[in-house]
């Protein structure tokens, strides 16, 4: 079913930067959900055209994607300071084994930060 583009999530004012910032999250997972929609049919067929545009059309998806995130760390700035963090997260919870606890990630997340900011 598509989506109404007056009625559905189109509040009667203009929005605060805020409620702009959760607006774009929305926004954000539709382009998640049409990169998936588009490489299960990708994924479903052998026609080369059909094959081609899906292809060319996921990229754009993602571009949009990153063009939203962006945005969206642009107006919350809790969210960009875990997005400024998630680089560091990630590397620690790779370097710890499997069910580590949040404190043993916190604390190597930190110790990874400031390995890298000595670095700089
Ligand atoms: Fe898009």
């Amino acid at each position: 079913m598509a989506t109404e583009p007056f009625v559905y999530n189109s509040p009667p004012r203009k929005v605060t930067d805020s409620e702009l910032a959760r607006i774009l999250r929305l926004d954000a997972m539709a382009e998640f959900d049409a990169i998936n929609l588009y490489a299960a049919h990708l994924d479903a067929t052998d026609n080369e055209a059909a094959r081609k545009i899906l292809a060319f059309v996921i990229r754009d998806e993602k571009e949009h994607f990153t063009l939203f995130a962006d945005l969206i760390r642009r107006l919350d700035p809790d969210q960009a300071e875990k997005l400024g963090e998630a680089e560091a997260m990630v590397d620690a919870i790779l370097s710890l084994p499997i069910g580590a606890s949040e404190d043993a990630v916190d604390k190597k997340t930190d110790e990874i930060k400031a390995k890298k900011s000595g670095a700089k």
